[in-house]
C-alpha cells in the first residue's frame, strides 16, 4: 500500500488548487471526493481515467491504492508548477500514472499559456479512456473554452463512458439565494447573458454559468446528462459537496443530435 500522506505538496503549490493551508483538510477532502467519484461513476480498478486540470494530484493520489496493474491514470494540466509536482512525485511511485502538460492560457492559472482552449488537442488517443474527471476546472473556464474541451472529451472518451465535472450552475434558485445573501459564493458580476464571475479583474477566478446553457452544450456535444448533484455553494443551510456536479455519458453515434 502506498502511503498517500507522503504526497502532500508544500502550501505554495497546493494552495493554487484551493484553501489548503491545513494538510489534514487537503488529504481528507481529496479522499472523500475521490471515493465519491469512484462510487458515483462505478469506476473499476482496471479502468483508464483521464483527469483534466489535475492540479497537483489532489484527487489522483487517492487512486494509487485503487487502480490495479491494468489501470491507468492520465492527468493533464496547464500549470507547469502543479504538473511538475505530479511528474516528480506521483509518476515516480507508479508509472501507470502519467501527467501531460497542455499549453493553454488561463487568466487565473496559466497566464503564460500560448494556446486558446480551442487549439488544444489532448495527448490522448480517440475513444481510449473509460472515465473523465474534471474537478473544479470548468468553474474557471469561459463557456467557449468549455465548449472546446467538451469536443475533445467526446473524442477521447469511449462510447458509453462517463464523465464527471463540477460547476457553479446559475439558475433562478441561486439568483434568489445570492440576492438574499443566502449563498456561500456571491458570484454575481455578470459578464454576458450566460456567465457570472466572482472577480471582474480575473474572471477565471470563479465562474457560475447558466444551467440551461450548460445543458445545451452537453447535448450539442454528444453527452447525455445522467444526473446533476447540486452542491451547497448555493445555500448556507445545506451540507454536502460544495460545487454542483454533472455526471454525463457519451452518447452512441446514432443518438447524436443532428
Ligand atoms: C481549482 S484547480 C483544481 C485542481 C484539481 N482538479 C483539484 O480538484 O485539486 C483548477 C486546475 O485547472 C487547471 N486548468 C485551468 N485551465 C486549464 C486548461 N485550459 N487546461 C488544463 N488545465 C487547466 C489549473 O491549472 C488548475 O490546476
Amino acid at each position: 500500500m502506498m502511503e498517500i500522506n507522503k504526497l502532500i505538496p508544500a502550501p505554495e503549490i497546493r494552495n493554487w488548487t484551493g484553501p489548503f493551508d491545513d494538510t489534514e483538510y487537503y488529504l481528507n477532502l481529496g479522499k472523500e471526493q475521490a471515493e465519491k467519484i469512484i462510487q458515483w461513476l462505478s469506476i473499476k480498478p482496471e479502468q483508464k481515467i483521464l483527469d483534466i486540470g489535475c492540479g497537483c494530484g489532489r484527487i489522483a493520489i487517492h487512486f494509487l491504492n485503487y487502480l490495479n496493474e491494468q489501470g491507468k491514470y492520465i492527468g493533464i494540466d496547464s500549470n507547469k508548477l502543479l504538473l511538475s509536482y505530479c511528474e516528480d512525485n506521483i509518476s515516480t511511485v507508479n508509472n501507470n500514472f502519467q501527467f501531460e502538460f497542455v499549453d493553454a492560457y488561463n487568466g487565473a492559472y496559466s497566464r503564460d499559456g500560448k494556446l486558446k482552449c480551442q487549439d488544444i488537442v489532448f495527448p490522448v488517443e480517440n475513444e481510449s479512456v473509460d472515465t473523465v474527471i474534471m474537478w473544479s476546472v470548468f468553474t474557471h473556464m469561459y463557456l467557449a473554452d468549455i465548449d472546446a474541451y467538451l469536443k475533445e472529451i467526446h473524442r477521447v472518451l469511449k462510447k458509453g463512458g462517463l464523465f464527471i465535472s463540477s460547476f457553479n450552475l446559475y439558475n433562478k434558485f441561486i439568483e434568489n439565494q445570492i440576492k438574499t445573501d443566502k449563498a456561500y459564493l456571491n458570484i454575481n458580476y455578470k459578464i454576458n447573458e450566460a456567465s457570472y464571475t466572482l472577480d471582474k479583474e480575473t474572471p477565471e477566478g470563479g465562474f457560475a454559468h447558466d444551467e440551461e446553457k450548460i445543458k445545451d452544450l452537453y447535448w450539442e456535444n454528444g453527452f447525455f446528462i445522467r444526473e446533476i448533484k447540486y452542491g451547497i455553494w448555493s445555500s448556507k443551510e445545506l451540507a454536502g459537496e460544495f460545487h454542483d456536479c454533472i455526471i454525463a455519458e457519451k452518447l452512441e453515434d446514432c443518438l447524436l443530435p443532428k
